[in-house]
């Protein structure tokens, strides 16, 4: 198996926003693990349709990062994507 074969689990930050949720359905439909983190649902999909797993959470609370890391870990691998994150830490600032 090469390394572009190897699925992984991502975790999305901001997964339900325009950028976030497009980047989440992309890598669903290519066979990886989705989970979306948002502190709102989604406009664009439904659930099914771009993540596994979806938080409704506000993710500038620690608590709440750290129980979605949390799940996303316990699948195998996770990333933040830097485009969703750069995105919802701009909405924030
Ligand atoms: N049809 C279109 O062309 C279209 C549609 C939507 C957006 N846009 C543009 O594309 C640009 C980029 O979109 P984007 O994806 O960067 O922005 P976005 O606002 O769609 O995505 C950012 C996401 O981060 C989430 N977020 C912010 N703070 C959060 C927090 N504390 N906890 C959890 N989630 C949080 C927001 O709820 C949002 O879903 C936008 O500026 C917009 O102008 C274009």
């Amino acid at each position: 198996m090469s390394d572009t074969d190897k699925k992984l689990t991502v975790c999305v930050a901001g997964g339900a926003g325009f950028i976030g949720s497009h980047i989440c359905k992309r890598l669903k439909d290519e066979g990886h693990t989705v989970v979306s983190a948002d502190w709102k649902k989604c406009q664009y999909f439904e659930d099914s349709e771009y993540c596994d797993k979806f938080y409704l959470v506000d993710l500038r609370v620690l608590e709440n990062q750290k129980i979605v890391l949390r799940v996303a870990t316990g699948f195998s691998t996770w990333l933040l994507t830097w485009v969703a994150w750069v995105s919802f830490s701009l909405t924030i600032l």
